[in-house]
């Protein structure tokens, strides 16, 4: 059913459902509240098509480190049996290829509304309805509003000195041109070695006159191995959807491989270095699932990390380049593993150069390039900024959202994240956030935790309508219990022990330092939402 403008000649619209976002989250919100619940749903996205993530990163060597048959929705098997991936990981434009055959399939198109950046929602008390603007300065309004807009979609561009004083181009790589890039006979910087860098540099000097990656953070990579599929394997695919799904959502991570239930010391050290050896070759973030402990003690993890280094200085035939990359001060997979193709190799070309700028930092771009803090000076004609993403918390707070009372989710988060389940924010009404802060999300292959709380999120909203009730929010009590859970989860790991983690929010300067995503794993956290529901959704006041 259409939305109805509110009066003839406004320009406010009204529906039941508003959702922000049409990457995998949004798409799948919107079909199960306007198919499954029949509300009137729309959606605002401000791309011009469909896709998240995958719309935006376009950049040389963008591609999924989760395996493409564990990186689709599995709610709906039909949707399921029409699709058949190319690859081990998908590369973007074969994602994109997908989110589009998924909104196509279920037509969902009609109801998203491309090109509109929500910038501000207020909730309105008496109404108990949320007002939400949009940049070009429409208004809509809905009972209930659903945040999709990812966890990694509002890009970290630093603030370097000097910067709009670049005589050259420059681009980040998660708002990638659509026509892409010509890099030949350029010289090319490169600022950042995450997931995003390394599968990026190894591309970029395949054209460059030279590429000369700036490395802050040494970081772990596992080779991913890619290659087409099989028709052997694509046909397990087919004839394994239970299976493969029910692994999926019974694991910690949401892939479709278990984490082996050994300790790395449970096994000889000749052993270990033959599991590590054999994980390696398989590739991939399977190597993480070698050993049960890896993320929870140092001395085990420690076995982890002095392997992978040895790779490095292995690979890597200039041995203070190899120092370089492998000098490493944080524990493997405490930080997100990046997965690559060719990337130490890369360092063994002629046309690249690596520059430690954590022994020597960035002081400065110039109109020639960026100068550091020796006095050394790199000319260059385009600037690739892999730096990341304001993560989890960024998108969420530039939609300037307003609550009761005139609280604003900045406000109600200045000493960081604070919610309940990751789901919902007190003093927020029929707010609702996919994947926000305090849930699995980033911490898993995301399609799973994306489900889960579609899912979640369709039935509450079908409890409250069953039942004539009208609005839902969080108890303050129930939001202190998760943020303690929260943190006692990450706590029991490593994970918090990096602190130069945007799992922290360490890589955006003035930003609170809290480790946001839920590490307790997937397979508890879905029980404990469950069971919140079953009693009736405890920890929730409902009106
Ligand atoms: C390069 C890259 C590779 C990745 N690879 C993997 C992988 O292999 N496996 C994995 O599990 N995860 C991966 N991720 C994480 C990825 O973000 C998720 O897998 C998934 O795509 C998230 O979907 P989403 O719909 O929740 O959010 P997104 O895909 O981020 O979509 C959010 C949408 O909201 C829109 N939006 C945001 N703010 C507003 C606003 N104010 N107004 C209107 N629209 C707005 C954005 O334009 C965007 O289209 C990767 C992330 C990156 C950056
Ligand atoms: N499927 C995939 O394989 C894939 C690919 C890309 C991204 N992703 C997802 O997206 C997340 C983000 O990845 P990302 O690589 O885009 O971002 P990232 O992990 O945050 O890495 C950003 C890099 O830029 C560096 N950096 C940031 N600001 C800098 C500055 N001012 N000066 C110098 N260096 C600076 C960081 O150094 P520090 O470490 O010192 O901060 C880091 O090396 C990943 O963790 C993953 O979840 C997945």
């Amino acid at each position: 059913m259409a939305a109805t403008s509110l009066s003839p000649g406004s320009t406010d619209r009204s529906v039941d459902a508003l959702i922000i976002g049409a990457g995998f989250s949004g798409l799948y919100q919107l079909h199960a509240l306007r198919d499954r619940l029949g509300l009137r749903a729309e959606v605002l996205e401000a791309a011009e098509g469909v896709g998240g993530t995958w719309y935006w990163n376009r950049y040389p060597g963008a591609r999924c480190d989760s395996e493409s048959h564990s990186y689709c929705f599995t709610f709906s098997e039909d949707l399921a049996r029409g699709w058949e991936w190319t690859e081990r990981y998908p590369q973007q434009p074969e994602v994109m290829r997908y989110l589009n055959y998924v909104a196509d399939r279920l037509d969902l198109k009609r109801d998203i509304r491309f090109g509109t950046r929500v910038t501000g929602a207020r909730y309105d008390a008496a109404a108990n309805r949320w007002q939400v603007t949009t940049e070009r300065g429409e208004r809509y309004q809905a009972t209930y509003l659903i945040t999709a807009v990812g966890c990694l979609s509002t890009a970290n561009v630093p603030k370097i000195p000097g910067f709009e004083t670049f005589a050259g181009r420059w681009y980040h790589t998660g708002q990638w041109p659509h026509e892409g890039v010509d890099f030949r006979g350029k010289r090319v910087g490169q600022v950042g070695t995450g997931s995003t860098g390394i599968q990026a540099a190894p591309v970029i000097a395949e054209t460059a006159a030279h590429l000369t990656v700036f490395q802050r953070t040494a970081n772990y990579s596992v080779p991913a191995r890619n290659v087409p599929l099989t028709p052997e394997f694509r046909r397990y695919v087919r004839e394994s959807f239970p299976e493969i799904r029910a692994t999926m959502q019974t694991t910690p991570n949401g892939h479709p491989f278990r984490i082996e239930d050994r300790s790395v010391f449970d096994v000889t050290p000749e052993e270990r270095e033959r599991i590590y050896e054999a994980a390696w070759e398989k590739g991939g973030l399977q190597f993480r699932a070698t050993f049960r402990d890896l993320l929870l003690d140092k001395a085990a993890n420690d076995t982890a990390a002095d392997f992978l280094k040895a790779k490095i200085r292995a690979i890597v035939r200039d041995p203070k380049t190899a120092e370089i990359l492998a000098n490493i001060d944080h524990p493997y997979a405490a930080k997100r593993p990046p997965i690559d193709t060719n990337y130490f190799e890369t360092f063994n070309r002629d046309n690249v150069t690596l520059v430690d700028v954590r022994a020597d930092p960035i002081e400065a771009i110039t109109p020639a390039g960026i100068a550091t803090r020796s006095g050394a000076q790199y000319p260059l004609d385009i600037i690739v900024f892999a730096t990341g993403f304001d993560a989890m918390t960024g998108p969420l707070l530039r939609l300037n959202i307003e609550g009761r009372d005139g609280l604003t989710l900045a406000e109600a988060w200045r000493a960081g994240p604070r919610n309940y389940l990751g789901l919902q924010v007190a003093g927020f009404p029929n707010l609702f956030t996919i994947t926000g802060p305090g849930s699995p999300s980033v911490l898993c292959n995301m399609v799973v935790p994306i489900e889960q709380h579609v899912e979640w999120i369709t039935d509450c909203i079908a409890h409250l309508r069953a039942r004539g009730l009208s609005l839902i929010e969080p108890t303050p009590e129930a939001v202190d219990g998760w943020v303690r859970h929260v943190n006692d989860a990450a706590d029991a790991t490593l994970l918090p022990q990096v602190p130069h983690s945007w799992y922290l929010g360490a890589n955006i300067p003035g930003k609170p330092r809290v480790f946001m995503p839920y590490a307790g794993g997937m397979t508890r956290y879905r029980r404990i939402c469950d069971e919140v529901a079953a009693e009736g959704y405890r920890g929730f006041g409902m009106g």
